[in-house]
């Protein structure tokens, strides 16, 4: 028989700068590198540890997490600073049918059953349901970022601006190869 609920356990628990969720200020979903100098730790609880062998040798893991915090379950948001409601599969909003988060992070080391990384944009106490590396198979050459590419926001004034292209936000989505920030480059910074 095909299963149709899933009950997942922790295997672990973020602990954050992030006490509350207006410690994060909602532009730095905006920036592609907002969250890169945010440090945080991932406790690994001691039942699965031992699944920690070998991650050492990766730059970046990809942490799957619950948004425990996430009281609501919605279709359609408005993502901060966004003036148009928006599918929530279209969005990384925490308030989504299955309240599942992803982040990459760059891992700085780890000390038993901790991992020190940087890049993390969880509340402190957000539960972990599992980590995976980032691989290549995870860079992706060409990118198009649908809504993201024609957002309007309102400034502070209230004024309407619009964005520039992702490609000058973020050179890495540069068509123009020699645009974009080499590997190396980009590791070093995320
Ligand atoms: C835009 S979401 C992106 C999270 C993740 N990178 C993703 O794409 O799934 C980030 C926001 O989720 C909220 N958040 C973070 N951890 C949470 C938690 N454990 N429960 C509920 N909301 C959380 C914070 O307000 C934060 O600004």
């Amino acid at each position: 028989m095909v299963k149709t609920e899933f009950r997942f356990r922790p295997i672990g628990v973020v602990h954050s700068p992030f006490k509350t969720k207006e410690d994060i200020d909602p532009r730095r979903n905006l920036n592609p590198h907002g969250f890169s100098r945010i440090k945080a730790e991932l406790e690994i609880f001691k039942p699965y540890a031992r699944g920690l062998k070998d991650v050492d040798g990766f730059s970046h893991l990809i942490v799957l997490f619950a948004f425990h915090q996430s009281r609501q379950k919605k279709l359609l948001v408005k993502p901060p600073l966004e003036a148009r409601w928006r599918g929530v599969f279209s969005t990384r909003s925490p308030h989504r049918p299955n309240p599942i988060g992803l982040t990459v992070v760059r891992l700085l080391g780890r000390r038993g059953n901790i991992l020190a990384v940087s890049g993390a944009d969880m509340l402190d106490g957000t539960p972990i349901l599992d980590l995976k590396p980032y691989t290549r198979r995870e860079i992706k050459r060409s990118v198009e970022l649908g809504w993201l590419n024609r957002r309007r926001r309102s400034g502070r004034s209230g004024r309407v601006l619009s964005l520039p292209p992702a490609s000058l936000r973020d050179p890495s989505l540069s068509k123009n190869p020699e645009n974009r920030p080499s590997e190396a480059r980009r590791t070093a910074t995320d």
